[in-house]
C-alpha cells in the first residue's frame, strides 16, 4: 500500500483524518504523527504483530523497548503493576508532556514492546493530534522517533517522508515544537534514575520529587548508557566533531567544506547561529542537524555548550551524534 502525506490542523486535528488514522491503527498498519518532541511511528500496542513491523521498517533492534503513549492516567495505570508515589506526582506536574517513565509492566503487555523485559516506559504526550489518535484508536500507541535506527529524529513529516516514503501514512502537523525526545526516567529503582535526558530537565524532575540518580559520565561529556542501543545515535550521516572557530580554519585550510554550529558566526561553508537559551536549542537542534546532512558537507563542527544541568539533554544528543563507534 502506499500513503500520502496528509496536513492535518495542529491545534485542532480534523476528526475524519484522526478516524481513518485511526482505523490504520486498528487494523495493525503503521501510522506516523507529530508529538510535542518529535514525530512517532505508531502501532497498535496491543498486536505483536502491528509492533513487529516498527522493528522492521526501522531496522531497528527487537531488545530496543518502545514506549507506550496513553491519554490519561488511568490508562497509564492499566499497564503496571506498581504506581508509586513519584509517578503521581511526576504524571500530575508532566503529563502530558516530555517524560517517559519506566515502570514494571502488567502480563497483559507484550514482550514485543518491552523488549522481553519486566518493565514498560509510558507518556502521555502533550500534542493535539496524538492525544485524538491515541483516543479514536482505543489501545496504547507503540511510538519510537519515526527515523530509521541510527538516523536523526524527524522533526517534520517532510523528515519521517524521507526515511520512509509513501510506505507509511504520515500526519503532517508541521514542525514539531519540543525538538528533540522525551525525557526517559526509571521508577521502579529508588532514588529513581535517569535514562535519557530530555526536554524535562533534572533539576524539574527534582523540583518535584527530590533528588534523583543520574549517571557521574553524563552530567560531564559523554552520553548515558540507554538500553539495547549504540552510542552513536541520532546522528547525521555527515561526520560531527566538536570543535571551535579555530577547528573551523584549521579544516578549511585542509579544503574540506565545513557546517558549524554555534553561538556567534564562523567563516564555514554553512554557519548556523544557535540559540543561546538550551531549550530553543534543543528546538532547533535536529531540523539544523537534518538540514547540513542535506549539504553534503564534509564536516559537520560543533561548538561545545555549557556544562550545566539544564544543557545535558543537548550535550548528550550531540555527543551522540559524534560519537564514531
Ligand atoms: O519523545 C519521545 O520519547 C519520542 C516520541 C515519539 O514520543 N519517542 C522516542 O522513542 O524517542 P524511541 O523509541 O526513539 O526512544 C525510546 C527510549 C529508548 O532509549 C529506549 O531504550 C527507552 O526509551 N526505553 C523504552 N522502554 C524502556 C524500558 N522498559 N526500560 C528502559 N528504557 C526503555
Ligand atoms: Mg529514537
Amino acid at each position: 500500500m502506499t500513503f500520502q502525506v496528509i496536513p492535518i490542523d495542529s491545534a485542532n486535528p480534523d476528526a475524519q483524518v484522526i478516524g481513518d488514522a485511526a482505523i490504520l491503527i486498528k487494523q495493525g498498519s503503521l501510522v506516523a504523527f507529530p508529538t510535542e518532541t518529535v514525530y512517532g511511528l505508531g502501532a497498535n500496542g496491543t498486536s505483536a504483530d502491528a509492533v513487529q513491523k516498527i522493528y522492521e521498517a526501522k531496522g531497528r533492534p527487537s531488545n530496543n523497548p518502545l514506549i507506550l503513549h496513553v491519554s490519561s492516567i488511568e490508562d497509564a495505570k492499566a499497564l503496571v503493576t506498581a504506581w508509586p508515589d513519584v509517578a503521581e506526582k511526576l504524571a500530575e506536574s508532566f503529563w502530558p508532556g516530555p517524560l517517559t517513565f519506566v515502570l514494571p509492566k502488567k502480563d497483559s503487555v507484550i514482550p514485543e514492546v518491552t523488549g522481553g523485559g519486566p518493565t514498560v516506559a509510558i507518556r502521555i504526550p502533550a500534542h493535539p493530534v496524538a492525544l485524538a489518535l491515541i483516543k479514536a484508536s482505543g489501545v496504547p500507541i507503540a511510538a519510537p522517533s519515526a527515523n530509521r535506527s541510527g538516523n536523526i529524529s524527524p522533526v517534520s513529516a517532510e523528515h519521517v517522508h524521507n526515511d520512509f516514503g509513501d510506505s507509511v501514512m504520515i500526519l503532517d502537523g508541521g514542525k514539531t515544537l519540543g525538538g528533540i525526545e522525551s525525557t526517559v526516567i526509571d521508577l521502579t529503582c529508588t532514588p529513581p534514575r535517569l535514562l535519557r535526558p530530555g526536554l524535562v530537565t533534572v533539576k524539574d524532575i527534582e523540583h518535584i520529587i527530590g533528588s534523583i540518580e543520574v549517571s557521574t559520565s553524563s552530567q560531564k561529556n559523554s552520553p548515558l548508557p540507554s538500553p539495547g542501543m549504540l552510542s552513536r545515535h541520532y546522528a547525521p550521516r555527515t561526520k560531527m566533531i566538536f570543535g571551535s572557530m579555530s577547528t573551523v580554519e584549521d579544516a578549511m585550510k585542509e579544503g574540506k567544506s565545513v557546517g558549524f554550529l554555534g553561538f556567534a558566526e564562523s567563516k564555514a561553508k554553512k554557519s548556523i547561529l544557535m540559540p543561546k537559551d538550551h531549550a530553543a536549542y534543543a528546538s532547533k537542534l535536529y531540523d539544523t542537524l537534518h538540514e547540513l546532512d542535506r549539504e553534503k558537507l564534509d564536516l559537520i563542527i560543533a561548538e561545545p555548550v555549557p556544562e550545566t544541568d539544564e544543557w545535558l539533554a543537548v550535550r548528550d544528543r550531540l555527543h551522540r551524534g559524534s560519537a564514531t563507534a
